[in-house]
């Protein structure tokens, strides 16, 4: 084993120097692109392309005859004319077209149990749930809540909303019940479809319970019903009234529901991420455009061809599980691998495993699953065969070049390609890659802008900046799965996103360069945004988790450059008069951060500190912590009002008295 690993990292290390991979030649042979056709299609009129587009990738009740809308800018519309149903792009017109029997799910639970579910059978789910939510009194433009594991109900849910017209707030299971509590609330959900209990690891969770607390704790009127998954069939508390099984409201549904015709411009779905304040933003996507360009890219990027079968790892409370397992695989009447737990449970090969057993064709993951199975060993995926895989793909922060070469050369055995996919929650869809037919990757490099996306990368004043230069990114023109608004937010949503390059600009949030063939290498958020193995934080939503604890007088969050998941939360804390930080303490508080956001937002490392630099008019000056925490030596120290707490903090840190997470 010793010597494979030491081949393996001579190997990895020789690759290290090719700095371009061309398409794999087999590949290439088969591929949907394989020139440059694509991207000069869209030419001038980039909207009418995607009018061409759509027609062809959807079914519309009402062919729209407008393309993109400026009149209302920056709340663009698209195809405003016309008339579709998600649900029915995603379900009725295959199994219409004779695939009902085709496989969308192939589901894996936690502890082995399979079940594939047909287009035809989540059809029938999907109509009776929707039925469901509609004898529930729920209808076109209520919020519906789902907080729900991996498990195909959280995609039949999400398509009953869509199919009444009805949005729905999708809340990763990772988050707290008081950050489910809250995300109901600010969107003002009227349902809320959970589950009994969760599994992780072996062990499982008591979600309806913990919600039942946290809302008796604080009622939330506008929430009158709360479905309930019977998933591992624990006694669970059910309140008369609101609480119903979800089984047995839809056993009692009629098994027929009308997919709602909707203008384009309904709203599909709210998602809560994180920006620069504590509050997180409601981002608003709406129905064809989101469509169009989730189902398009997925197809493009990722070569779809009908025999594929395709396994996207992430999280359905994600936007990549919204349009990478849910609306592009559907729509385009794809069969995909759904896999329940953690990459690690029941072992570490647990993914490979999946792959060999259903055939998985195209895989899509995150750089940290990528860096932590290296860590684990290239044993694990070589007792699988993985001779069917023939495309991965990458998503949510840069992957650095020896987790591409481990990827490529272990995972891909070196004949696939790899899409490495920028975008972000408000994008809706992939907007940088390479297409793998036709163009080379540079590992670490995300790629071109696609076909009908315009990227540009700018200066502080908005004017472009010299080829290899870092700037920040920006998209110049108007897409179609563009976010639309902030929800009940638009004076944040402009402010946010249109006022710092001015009028029809959108500011990206990210740092990034574009070399001399246009592709571009993203860098990292400009902003008080963290990305946590993928998971996107806001600095300031930590803080106020922490202040909020009764010992802690003052705090300051940054994302520290981490190995493993890219950045990882350190925060420097200043405690209440004279208490002493202690080990005790450093657990408290990662569990208090834990139990007012949720496991993901726990602070690696905990910094006591006095005091923390600021400059004289009080701004808390991040780049200095983010600097002592690296070990860089420190810049200009001169603005602060006291210079001496840098010294004093440097002292700390060297003295090892900062106690991190094992
Ligand atoms: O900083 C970029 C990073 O993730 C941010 C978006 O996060 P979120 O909205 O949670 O969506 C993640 C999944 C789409 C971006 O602003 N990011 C995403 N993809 C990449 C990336 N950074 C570098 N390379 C990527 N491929």
């Amino acid at each position: 084993m010793a010597d494979h690993a030491q081949d393996l990292e001579a190997e990895l290390g020789r690759l290290l120097d090719q700095e371009r991979f061309p398409p794999p030649p087999a590949f290439a042979a088969a591929a949907r692109v394989t020139d440059g056709t694509l991207h000069a299609a869209p030419g001038e009129d980039v909207p009418a392309w995607w009018l061409e587009q759509t027609r062809e990738i959807l079914d519309w009740k009402v062919e729209p005859t407008v393309s993109l809308d400026s009149s209302k800018a920056p709340f663009y519309e698209w195809f405003a004319d016309g008339e579709l149903n998600v649900s029915h792009n995603c379900l009725d017109r295959h199994v219409e077209a004779g695939r009902g029997e085709k496989v969308a799910f192939h589901w894996r639970g936690e502890e082995g149990e399979e079940r594939d579910v047909t287009y035809a059978e989540l059809l029938a789910d999907t109509q009776r749930m929707a039925n469901a939510l509609k004898a529930r009194g729920i209808d076109k433009g209520d919020v519906v809540g789902i907080f729900l594991p991996m498990i195909p109900e959280a995609a039949a849910a999400m398509l009953a909303c869509a199919r009444i017209g009805a949005v729905h707030n999708v809340v990763f299971g990772g988050f707290s019940p008081g950050s489910v509590r809250e995300r109901m609330e600010v969107s003002e959900a009227r349902a809320l479809i959970t589950v009994d209990q969760a599994r992780r690891k072996g062990k499982t969770a008591p979600i309806k319970a913990a919600l039942d607390e946290v809302l008796a704790a604080e009622p939330l009127p506008t929430l009158e019903t709360i479905f309930v998954v019977r998933h591992v069939g624990e006694e669970t508390p059910m309140e008369q009234g609101r609480d119903h099984w979800l089984d047995e409201a839809m056993a009692a549904a009629p098994a027929e529901c009308l997919a709602e015709p909707l203008p384009a411009e309904h709203p599909l779905f709210i998602l809560y991420s994180s920006g620069s304040t504590a509050k997180p933003k409601g981002i608003l996507h709406t129905t064809g455009g989101y469509l169009t360009q989730a189902a398009w890219t997925h197809r493009e990027v990722f070569d779809l061809g009908d025999d594929d079968v395709w396994f996207c790892s992430a999280d359905i409370g994600w936007v990549t599980g919204h349009s990478y397992i849910v609306y592009g695989p559907l729509a385009n009447g794809a069969t995909s691998v759904m896999y329940e737990g953690a990459p690690d449970y029941p072992h570490k090969g647990i993914w490979w495993e999946l792959c060999e057993r259903y055939g998985v064709t195209l895989f899509y993951t995150a750089p940290t699953a990528i860096r932590a199975c290296m860590k684990w060993g290239a044993e694990h995926p070589r007792e699988h065969d993985l001779s069917t895989l023939r495309l991965l793909g990458t998503v949510g922060e840069p992957i650095n070049p020896k987790a591409w070469l481990w990827y490529h050369k272990v995972i891909g055995g070196e004949r696939c390609p790899i899409v490495d996919t920028w975008w972000q929650t408000e994008t809706g869809a992939i907007m940088v890659t390479t297409l793998p037919g036709a163009q080379d990757a540079k590992p670490g490099v995300a790629g071109t802008p696609l076909p009908g996306v315009a990227v540009r990368v700018l200066d502080n004043e908005g004017k472009e900046v010299s080829t290899g230069e870092q700037g920040l990114l920006a998209i110049t023109d108007p897409w179609p799965a563009m976010l639309r608004n902030l929800y009940q937010d638009p004076d944040r949503y402009e402010e946010t996103y249109w006022s710092k390059f001015g009028p029809g600009t959108y500011f990206v949030g990210d740092a990034a360069r574009m070399d001399e063939e246009g592709y571009v290498s993203v860098i990292g958020r400009v902003d008080d945004v963290i990305n946590v193995s993928g998971h996107r934080l806001s600095t300031a939503e930590v803080e106020s988790a922490i202040v909020a604890h009764p010992k802690v007088a003052e705090a300051a969050v940054i994302g520290q450059s981490d190995e493993d998941s890219g950045q990882a939360i350190a925060a420097f804390v200043t405690l209440e008069g004279d208490l002493e930080g202690t080990d005790d303490l450093v657990g408290e508080l990662r569990e208090h951060v834990a139990t007012r956001i949720g496991k993901l937002a726990r602070p690696k490392r905990i910094i006591w500190s006095d005091d923390l630099p600021k400059t004289r008019s009080g701004k808390i000056m991040r780049r200095l912590l983010r600097d002592v925490a690296e070990g860089r030596a420190l810049g200009d120290v001169t603005t602060l009002k006291d210079p001496d707490v840098m010294a004093r903090l440097e002292e700390q840190i060297k003295t090892g008295a900062v106690p991190e997470e094992d």
